[in-house]
């Protein structure tokens, strides 16, 4: 470990966010009954431009009225590049009330947008009298902001959760498909005439969970678009999840529970864990470092690959 120390991320499920349209007033109670950990609030791109001040309207009323129960409540506000995002933000602090818990930032390309919008926040809540500060979450979903996501993790003591959005990456990259997430026809390998696919988001996702687990904010996978395709969307969440990242939206309810089989540690897992760190208390108790179990070696390292496993089952137990 460096001689600074990696800070935890928040100590909360994030195993599945629900989204849904801030004009579709109908889906909300049927959000706050699912079995998501966090709901997103959506004013952005499920919103076309003439409804984003009704969805605006929409959503405070409903972070006020609806019982949200123990979820991470989170409204997406419009991009930076808009004329909506600054009265996005003013109208949830000043009238959202104190059980908003956070606001999605989506399209973030550089700390500094990051910086822009805690100004705003910090002053809004001021002047408010706001009881608890908003926190924040992030998309990184350009090429800029996977390109700076280091900097961006770092640049509010307000952020929470940063989350791959695999559609407007794949625009801004100038990746050539359509597809949201998922295996692409034509990122394969060939070996002896058979085609072999390989994951086209892997990398950004691995400098997501690298740039989180750095500052202490929560890796999440973005969206998986066809809903219609559970198993497609087991395999990208198994993905994520040996990747380091702990948890994935759900655009449909179909897709909850997944993300929730998939991000929650299987008994087996735990129970494996928990044995490997009796192993090793075995181990130091006769003052060794390394020991076998199950006819492999375990160490001081997989004291902690262990750990991680046996908290996160903790903290979603609780
Ligand atoms: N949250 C909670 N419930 C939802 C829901 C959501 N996001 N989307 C649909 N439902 C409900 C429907 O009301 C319906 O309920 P019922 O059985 O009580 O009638 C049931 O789930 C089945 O819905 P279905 O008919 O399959 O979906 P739809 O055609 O109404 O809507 C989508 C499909 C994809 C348009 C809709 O799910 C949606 O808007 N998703 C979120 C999109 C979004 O927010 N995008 C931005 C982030 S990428
Ligand atoms: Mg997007």
């Amino acid at each position: 470990m460096s001689f600074r120390i990696q800070p935890a991320p928040p100590a909360r499920p994030n195993r599945c966010q629900l989204f849904g349209p801030g004009t579709r007033t109908e889906l909300f109670a049927k959000m706050a009954a699912s079995a998501a950990d966090v709901i997103n609030l959506d004013l952005e791109d499920s919103v076309a431009p003439d409804d984003k001040a009704a969805a605006r309207a929409n959503v405070i009323v409903a972070a006020r009225d609806i019982d949200w129960g123990e979820k991470v409540l989170s409204v997406r506000i419009n991009g930076l590049d808009t004329p909506f995002w600054y009265r996005d933000v003013v109208d949830l602090v000043e009238q959202a009330g104190d059980r908003l818990d956070q606001i999605m930032i989506p399209k973030v390309g550089c700390a500094a947008d990051l910086y822009a919008v805690d100004a705003l926040v910090t002053a809004a809540e001021a002047a408010s009298g706001r009881g608890r500060a908003l926190g924040f979450e992030v998309i990184i979903e350009s090429a800029a902001g996977i390109a700076h996501v280091e900097e961006i993790a770092a640049g509010s003591p307000r952020l929470k959760a940063m989350s791959l959005g695999a559609a407007d990456f794949a625009a801004s990259m100038g990746m050539s498909t359509t597809g949201i997430g998922g295996t692409q026809e034509n990122y394969y390998m060939l070996r002896e005439g058979e085609k072999y696919w390989a994951d086209p988001w892997h990398w950004a996702q691995a400098a997501i969970v690298a740039a989180c687990r750095t500052h202490g904010v929560l890796p999440v996978d973005g969206p998986f678009g066809d809903f219609s395709d559970p198993d497609g969307f087991r395999a990208q969440a198994w993905r994520s999840a040996t990747l380091g990242m702990v948890g994935k939206w759900a655009i449909h309810p179909k897709q909850v529970a997944l993300a929730n089989e998939v991000f929650t540690p299987s008994d087996e897992a735990v129970a494996e864990a928990r044995e490997i760190l009796a192993a090793m208390e075995a181990a130091k108790a006769r003052g060794e470092g390394a020991t076998v179990y199950k006819g492999r070696l375990v160490d001081i390292a997989s004291i902690k690959q262990a750990e991680v496993i046996v908290l996160q089952a903790e903290m979603i137990g609780s």
